[in-house]
């Protein structure tokens, strides 16, 4: 029940589908001053279906609209998670009158062949559009790239590696990520592989992304790798490696096992084509562990904040960093500093500011035990906190509204710090279902989703007896809808 967008239940700081089921965002390309979202999609159901591609757009990747649907299966299966980018130079010839394609690289799944227990049911598939993404034709000569027997064979992510004038597609293989080179988006040839016996292989390996940031004007290339399960903290998350490409293979710097977020929430993250020097996340804000069974009604799941990622080194060591990207700033109202007297004896903030209900905390502390409790007027509360002696953030939502729905929602999640400062520094997005933690200036990152009744539009913050918090500082966010 409820007026659209605004039903129990519905984000008002992030973007979800009006109806049906979603997972990864998929083909997010910037073109002409637009943010494209396409998505996995199941539009019949609330639960994952036959996939499709559904289509978002928006200007500042806060506020957006939903588009007509991109990509309906098919003969060939369906259409699985992949990426999108523009062809400048037509290299695929799809170029009409001018018109510079928009080409989408995509996972044909055949469940005909999966249920024939055949291997070869995942293939890789073009399609373009020449109206900025609202229609699209499916390559005639698709798949483009065949399966050469290995069942999960999947999720390619393409860019144009420009110091050899190629398209390289970064695809995830079972166990491994396998390099693919193009002239045209048309023929593929393999290049190499990579992580076989590296990082963490808990379960497979999907959505993976490649690219290069730079770093103290030195050169890097990141690879992310989804996983599903094996996360940190259960079921699926976002692993990296920093390392080296060269057009053929990448070569890590370390085999040390890295996440971007730490989860449980955050999944198929992967970032914008084209958008120049910027490199901007998003994800998927579930798990696979029971991203079927959360509370739903008319829609299913929504995917999180955009995120600026950045590297940054730490006793020599490279880290991802990810931020909240600056056009939150968007829907920001004017800040509230919170004086530090309120902030005693772990005080209801209610009581002496208005709270709003979606809002970004930011605070730093000393490195002491840190408590802080989210919560509303049904008695349902939610904990984000540092434990000094495992020197971990955490999120506690065993009390958070709803749980009982699978048994792995209500563990405690945590992340290490990785920062080695004294000061702890806090950052958080809440919106009436998730909350996002960058701590540290994004080294150390947890995102949570919870069912509440009511928004939690009270805060207290406790402390280690005589430790200082400072620096609180609540923005109130507006509702996107
Ligand atoms: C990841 C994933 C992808 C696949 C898609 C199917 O969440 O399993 O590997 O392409 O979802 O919807």
């Amino acid at each position: 029940a409820g007026k659209l967008y605004h039903e129990q239940y519905r984000p008002q700081i992030h973007f979800s589908p009006k109806s049906g089921w979603m997972n990864d965002p998929n083909g997010m390309v910037y073109y002409k001053g637009v943010y494209h979202l396409f998505y996995q999609h199941y539009p019949d159901g609330i639960v994952w279906g036959p996939m499709h591609w559904g289509h978002a757009t928006s200007k500042d990747m806060i506020h957006w609209k939903e588009q007509k649907i991109a990509l309906y299966p098919d003969k060939l299966g369906y259409i699985f998670s992949g990426s999108a980018v523009i062809d400048v130079n037509n290299t695929s010839g799809f170029g009409k009158n001018g018109k510079v394609p928009m080409v989408a690289i995509f996972t044909h799944h055949d469940p005909v062949g999966e249920k024939a227990g055949k291997d070869n049911f995942q293939n890789q598939s073009i399609a373009y559009s020449l109206d900025e993404g609202k229609t699209w034709t499916k390559y005639a000569g698709n798949p483009v790239l065949k399966n050469p027997g290995i069942k999960d064979f999947r999720d390619p992510k393409v860019y144009w590696y420009e110091p050899q004038h190629k398209w390289i597609m970064t695809l995830a293989t079972k166990d491994r990520i396998t390099f693919y080179s193009s002239p045209n988006l048309k023929t593929w040839k393999k290049e190499s592989e990579f992580g076989e016996h590296l990082g963490a292989h808990g379960g497979v390996w999907e959505c993976p992304d490649l690219f290069p940031m730079t770093l103290k004007g030195k050169q890097h290339w990141v690879l992310i790798v989804n996983i599903n399960p094996g996360g940190p903290n259960g079921g699926s998350a976002t692993q990296y490696f920093i390392g080296d490409f060269n057009g053929k293979t990448f070569t890590p710097m370390n085999e040390n096992v890295k996440w971007a977020d730490f989860g449980p929430d955050e999944y198929a993250g992967i970032t914008w084509s084209n958008t120049g020097n910027r490199r901007i996340f998003l994800g998927w804000m579930s798990n696979w562990e029971y991203a079927n069974q959360v509370p739903a009604s008319t829609w299913r799941s929504t995917m999180t904040i955009p995120r600026e990622l950045g590297l940054k080194e730490v006793n020599g060591e490279v880290y991802l960093t990810s931020t909240p990207a600056k056009e939150l700033a968007s829907i920001a109202i004017k800040s509230i500093n919170v004086p530090t007297a309120i902030l005693a004896n772990g005080r209801d903030v209610a009581s002496f500011i208005k709270m709003p209900s979606y809002y970004r905390l930011k605070l730093s502390a000393a490195k002491e035990d840190l408590f802080i409790n989210l919560f509303n007027d049904a008695g349902e509360s939610l904990v984000i906190g540092y434990n000094k002696k495992s020197d971990r953030y955490f999120i506690e939502r065993d009390k958070s509204g709803k749980t009982d729905f699978n048994k792995n929602f209500s563990k405690l999640a945590y992340v290490p710090r990785f920062s080695g400062q004294e000061t702890l520094d806090v950052d958080i997005v809440v919106d009436g279902t998730s909350v996002e933690m960058f701590a540290d200036g994004g080294l150390s990152n947890l995102t949570s989703i919870f069912f509440a009744a009511k928004p939690y539009n009270h805060i207290s913050i406790q402390t280690a007896k005589g430790s200082v918090v400072n620096k609180v500082s609540i923005t109130p966010l507006k509702s996107i809808w």
